[in-house]
């Protein structure tokens, strides 16, 4: 609700707050996340598209090297139109399989010296997976140790720290550099914070401004993201737990499948056994009747007769029980078979 958020917003502002310099709310905010991730420092971005690029460009340039790995569906390569390349210069290596975690194997696979590996925690076009922690470990040691910088699209950090269960500060702690959006689990309005060390964030600083990314105005993108840092962060364990309900329930009924069983962040993907077409026209018809949206978007599947969804679990879903969700889910099923 803006209003409500709005509200929650001014009661961040203190009489005489300035809207911009050491005082206002992006530099509180900026403290704030270094201070919660235990990083150095943490800079505003407007885009996390802006600030991983340039943080990759960062860490490619220290090292002399042009190459960086992440997952086959890393938002770097899906959504950015190459950016990395084009704007950036780099290339990338996607490592491992497109619908499972990325390996050790996967990684040592690449036979070329890497600027950076990007871990996605948690991976969201697979419903949400995290590698588990030993193994997150040891692959962020074996490829610091060969020389790249291991960073960390932390969009939805506070989700992975939810599975985790570990301070912030030792998650992001495995990481030379890590990117927190200020509108995903932080329901912020728009905007993404750059955490890691000062002379890698003077840098990223320098290419913010050339790429026009330094503006003065965002205090309200700050405001936002520090409401949901107090109001929303402190719940991820409760979305999680609801998350994993919703899914129990909806393997229990079986039209669907819940993936991952049970699922580890409070985010997971439903799969449905109806082809993609039937199932927009499912969903714009149960929107225009009632008014309830299932989803945004449909993923579609190699299998033409099958589709999916993502589910993430936060304040808006925690008003949907168990039961609702899987008669909303059979509701939608019946009517795509129409
Ligand atoms: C995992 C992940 N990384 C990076 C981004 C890019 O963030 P922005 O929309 O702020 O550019 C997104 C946005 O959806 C994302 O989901």
């Amino acid at each position: 609700m803006p209003e409500v958020v709005l509200r929650q917003m001014l009661e961040r502002v203190e009489p005489g707050t300035p809207p911009d310099g050491p005082r206002g709310p992006v530099a509180r905010l900026e403290r704030r996340l270094a201070e919660m991730l235990g990083t150095q420092a943490a800079l505003f971005f407007p885009t996390g598209t802006m600030a991983q690029q340039v943080a990759l460009r960062v860490h490619a340039a220290r090292r002399g090297r042009e190459a960086f790995a992440a997952h086959p569906q890393t938002h770097l390569d899906v959504w950015e139109r190459r950016g990395y390349a084009i704007v950036h210069g780099l290339r990338f290596h996607p490592a491992g399989d497109r619908h499972e975690l990325m390996t050790a194997a996967d990684l040592a696979l690449i036979g070329e010296p890497l600027a950076a590996v990007v871990w996605e925690l948690p991976q969201r076009d697979i419903g949400g997976l995290l590698p588990e922690w030993h193994d997150l470990v040891a692959q962020v040691a074996e490829v610091r140790a060969g020389g790249a910088a291991a960073h960390l699209d932390g969009a939805r950090v506070f989700e992975a720290q939810a599975y985790y269960r570990r301070p912030l500060e030792e998650i992001a702690g495995l990481f030379d550099s890590v990117y927190v959006s200020l509108y995903k689990s932080l329901q912020g309005v728009r905007g993404a914070v750059l955490a890691g060390d000062v002379p890698m964030l003077r840098e990223a600083a320098t290419w913010r401004t050339r790429l026009g990314g330094n503006v003065h105005d965002a205090w309200p993108l700050a405001l936002a993201a520090l409401t949901g840092l107090d109001t929303l962060v402190p719940r991820m364990p409760e979305f999680r737990d609801h998350a994993v309900a919703l899914a129990a329930a909806i393997n229990a009924d079986g039209a669907a499948l819940a993936w991952p069983d049970p699922p580890q962040a409070p985010m997971f993907h439903v799969h449905l056994p109806a082809p993609r077409a039937a199932v927009e026209r499912a969903g714009a018809a149960m929107i225009a009747e009632h008014g309830t949206q299932l989803f945004p978007r449909l993923r579609t599947s190699p299998d033409p007769t099958r589709c999916a969804f993502e589910v993430s679990v936060g304040e808006n879903a925690m008003e949907f029980s168990p039961a609702e969700v899987v008669s909303l889910i059979r509701e939608l099923l019946d009517r795509a078979a129409r």
